[in-house]
């Protein structure tokens, strides 16, 4: 379909992700076309048929409808969401080999349409699944993302503020490195507000040190606690790329911890990571080197060489 003077997002996949994302788009109103993508067809056209008949009730006018490859042509974002998930006691890592195979065919087939827009990537192990998109499509590395450890860092606020309870907006923390078992919290560069969020412990007796340890361990494995209750993540994903892809239409320049990828900053290079970085309407325009402390070094170090080793083992 000829794209109008309007942000199409393409999205791969309508899955409980892919449709949890599409939904918020259309609640919010950032894309003013969406298209579904998915190997079962008739899944996608339900989908976008059920879509369509909320349609009155969003904020801006949208079309949405279950398309093909020929709508990346014209599409501003492609979201891959596609793929097989994590089962109960399954890591994200152990998705790898499936998922890449996937994902070679998905992204050849939309560079065969001539895509010259930004992919964002969310399917597990999304660093490396990340890193796949990048070296099958060609387009140069800032414009392809992956959504990292934004859903991690939202996780963290989250729990940070009920813990504090203050506004999770006026709690600023990050989880950096792989998007999985390696990743790290950077407690250093933690706030409530504009106060140190050691020092407000420190200046509240009924706080403590050790709750920071036991809330980032909730963080980490937060996906395996609602696996386990629901058979999988979807909400906090669809919302998190919803978050990415309103910093690049919008030309935000805001920060997000994305996958993205590095060459050499925070001493790694060849592979993507979830890191801050400034995100606007060409994808990521700058990596923000943060100075760790040695023990968060040294974690994103060991993150970097979990994500190296895996990749050099399941990618020839
Ligand atoms: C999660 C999935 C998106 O963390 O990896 O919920």
């Amino acid at each position: 379909m000829t794209k109008k003077n309007v942000n199409r997002v393409v999205i791969i996949g309508t899955g409980a992700v892919g449709c949890s994302y599409a939904y918020s788009l259309l609640h919010q109103g950032t894309a003013g076309e969406i298209v579904l993508i998915d190997v079962n067809n008739e899944k996608a056209e339900g989908e976008a048929m059920d879509l369509n008949h909320g349609i009155p009730f969003a904020p801006h006018p949208v079309k949405v409808w279950s398309g093909d490859y020929d709508d990346c042509k014209d599409a501003d974002l492609v979201v891959i969401t596609a793929g097989l998930a994590q089962k109960p006691g399954e890591t994200r890592l152990d998705l790898l080999a499936k998922n890449t195979e996937i994902f070679q065919q998905i992204v050849k087939q939309v560079m065969d349409k001539k895509f010259n827009g930004i992919f964002l990537v969310a399917t597990n192990p999304v660093d490396i699944l990340t890193h796949v998109t990048w070296k099958e499509s060609g387009l140069p590395k800032e414009k392809v993302i992956g959504s990292g450890t934004v859903l991690d860092s939202a996780r963290l606020r989250y729990m940070l503020g009920e813990y504090f309870d203050v506004d999770t907006r006026n709690i600023h923390a990050a989880v950096i490195g792989e998007h999985g078992d390696t990743e790290l919290p950077v407690w250093s560069h933690a706030s409530v507000g504009m106060e140190n969020i050691h020092k407000r412990i420190e200046d509240k007796a009924e706080l403590e040190e050790k709750a920071l340890e036991d809330i980032f361990e909730n963080v980490r494995d937060a996906a395996y606690h609602i696996i386990k209750r629901k058979g999988a993540t979807n909400y906090g994903i669809g919302m998190s790329l919803l978050r990415i892809t309103q910093a690049i239409l919008h030309n935000e320049h805001s920060v997000l911890t994305v996958s993205a990828h590095l060459d050499g900053e925070y001493g790694e290079k060849g592979i993507y990571i979830g890191v801050p970085a400034i995100i606007n309407r060409g994808g990521i325009r700058e990596i923000v080197e943060i100075d760790l402390n040695e023990t968060e070094q040294e974690q994103f170090n060991h993150s970097a060489t979990v994500l190296k080793e895996t990749m050099a083992a399941a990618i020839t």
